[in-house]
């Protein structure tokens, strides 16, 4: 296509998303309130050219109800917290544009967390349960010298690594996953990601019986049930498929030699 041709396509794109009346129709509930109830309320807005879900719910809360419960730091897909349940699939509210959804949007909560208020969840207290539980770090020896310089690493082995700690630990995954709904205790892709980072990792000096320790269960590896909702739902387009069939077969080769 021409450039110019490419800008009249936005353009069209734009003026098509200008003066649309959106209806938001979000999940409410205020668990530290006794006397509210779940359920669901709708808000109309003009959309703008550009517009996001993040700022489409700053302006409700802006100009509606200040009372509208909802998370963000970034508003760039950075930090993690505004994830949410997008006409039913897990994704970030600051990476969505409106003009990419219907004009009647439902919005709920994502699910496995606990809920905090209306839209938003408490993912850091399953982020740190689940880290705790992996030992998500590099563990140091006793007798670690503290002078001495670090080791170079490899720059394609740093990249690998690199590619696996995108995660920004916003659980659209754990949320998109069959598994991670029938049993609370699953350690969800997000964990299983983190074990085959620290797995890739020469500063760690765990073996794979050590890991095996860690995720040989129903609640580690041997949980997952390829279903692979989790990669179709990654803003960050992780490769966990392939992650997780790698660690599982890791996993089962370390099982049967242990
Ligand atoms: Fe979010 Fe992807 Fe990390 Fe899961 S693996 S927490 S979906 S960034
Ligand atoms: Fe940070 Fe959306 S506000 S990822």
């Amino acid at each position: 296509m021409t450039q110019a041709g490419t800008i009249a396509s936005d353009h069209n794109q734009v003026t098509a998303g200008q003066g649309r009346m959106l209806q938001l129709e979000i999940f409410r509930f205020n668990p530290a309130d006794p006397n509210s109830q779940p359920h669901m309320q709708v808000f109309e807005l003009e959309e703008t050219p550009g517009m996001t879900l993040f700022i489409a719910l700053s302006l409700i809360r802006e100009e509606q109800d200040p009372s509208l419960q909802f998370d963000f730091v970034c508003r760039a897909g950075i930090c993690g917290s505004c994830g949410m349940l997008i006409d039913g699939r897990p994704a970030l509210a600051c990476r969505t544009l409106t003009q990419s959804l219907g004009s009647c949007v439902r919005l709920a909560p994502l699910p496995i967390f606990e809920l905090i208020g209306d839209l938003s969840v408490n993912t850091g207290k399953w982020m740190r349960g689940m880290s705790e539980r992996l030992q998500t770090w590099v563990p140091i020896p006793a007798d670690v010298d503290l002078d001495s310089l670090e080791q170079p690493m490899e720059p394609q082995l740093a990249e690998q690594i690199y590619e696996l700690e995108r995660c920004i630990e916003c659980g659209c995954c754990v949320s998109g996953c069959g598994t991670a709904i029938m049993h609370e205790q699953f350690v969800g892709a997000v964990g299983l990601n983190k074990i085959a980072r620290f797995r890739l990792d020469p500063r760690d000096g765990r073996s794979d019986a050590d890991y095996f320790e860690l995720i040989g269960t129903d609640e580690g590896i041997f949980g997952c049930m390829s279903l692979m909702g989790c990669q179709d739902v990654c803003p960050k387009n992780l490769p966990l498929q392939t992650q997780l069939a790698f660690l599982r077969r890791k996993m089962l080769i370390a099982g049967v030699t242990d």
